[in-house]
């Protein structure tokens, strides 16, 4: 049951953010940018950033493949690109409204399973199954499983998403598998590691811009409406700060502390672009 919520939670904060970038910033990607050198850190250079990323992305799927399988795939913008190149692409959402946007976006080009990577069910088989930035929220065992059974003989897996690295000190920053269990599990499936790159160097930024946006336009905007609250209720506004306390104590925590920076990004996680074959029989 509380898992079931933290998966709601994250879900909604995921459309949340689709809808905020989208409007504010234009943006149409889900994804951290590819932060390329002379590309000033700057929360309007975001979306070049994202471009970036993509065509990182991109630039690593082995020349053979022709089928795809986008598990993820937030609004559909890498898929579209991907067609746009002549792939044939499906698409995974369990969210109902990223599914959505991602529908309005590719309309008949792409078949979008509606549905956890987990939960999929398809007798269709791809070439390479694709995770950007989705497979810290795939369960490990059940997503290579499911991997297996869809991939082609000689398909790819293809990861590119950030893990957690085992290093002292408490990170207030969630999210990831921990990377040494990670290789420990993939090692037990029939997948050949082709390519392990580090890009948390080039990812990083986006944490900056981050906590910027919240250190400087966020919390501002929240400890003012309180004031506002304060000020016309201050009874209800009082007893609202008392009934959820801890609750507001942990946001300030979570979100607030200004720790969750670029270089505690390089600290405690560690982003990768990692391509595995399917080992033949
Ligand atoms: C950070 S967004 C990345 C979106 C997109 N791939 C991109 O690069 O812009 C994470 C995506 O993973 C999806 N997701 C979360 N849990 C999933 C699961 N169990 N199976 C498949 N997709 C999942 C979310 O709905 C969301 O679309």
């Amino acid at each position: 049951m509380k898992k079931d919520k933290k998966k709601v939670s994250r879900e909604i904060g995921l459309e949340i953010g689709s809808i905020c970038g989208k409007y504010f910033l234009k943006l149409d990607h889900l994804h951290y940018g590819y932060w390329t050198d002379g590309l000033e850190v700057d929360i309007t250079n975001v979306h070049i950033a994202q471009e970036n990323y993509a065509n990182f992305l991109i630039s690593h799927i082995p020349e053979s493949a022709k089928k795809i399988l986008d598990v993820g795939c937030g609004t559909g913008q890498i898929a579209k690109k991907l067609i746009v190149m002549g792939y044939k692409v499906d698409c995974v959402s369990p969210s109902h409204f990223l599914a959505g946007q991602a529908r309005e976006l590719l309309g008949n080009s792409s078949q979008i399973f509606e549905c956890s990577y987990e939960q999929l069910q398809t007798e269709n088989r791809y070439d390479v199954i694709l995770f950007s930035e989705s497979f810290q929220y795939i369960n490990l065992k059940k997503g290579f499983e499911k991997t297996i059974s869809l991939l082609n003989p000689d398909g790819y897996m293809l990861i590119c998403d950030f893990f957690r690295k085992r290093t002292s000190g408490k990170s207030n920053m969630s999210g990831g598998h921990l990377l040494e269990i990670f290789h420990n599990i993939v090692s037990e499936y029939p997948l050949r590691l082709i390519k392990d790159m580090d890009i948390t160097e080039e990812t990083s930024p986006s944490i900056d811009v981050l906590n910027d946006t919240f250190k400087k336009a966020v919390h501002p905007t929240v400890i003012l409406t309180q004031q506002l609250l304060e000020n016309r209720y201050p009874f209800v506004s009082k007893i609202i700060k008392w009934a959820y306390r801890k609750k507001i104590r942990k946001i300030n925590k979570k979100y607030f502390n200004g720790e969750k920076t670029g270089e505690n990004f390089k600290k405690f996680k560690s982003y990768r672009l990692l391509l595995y074959k399917k080992k033949s029989d």
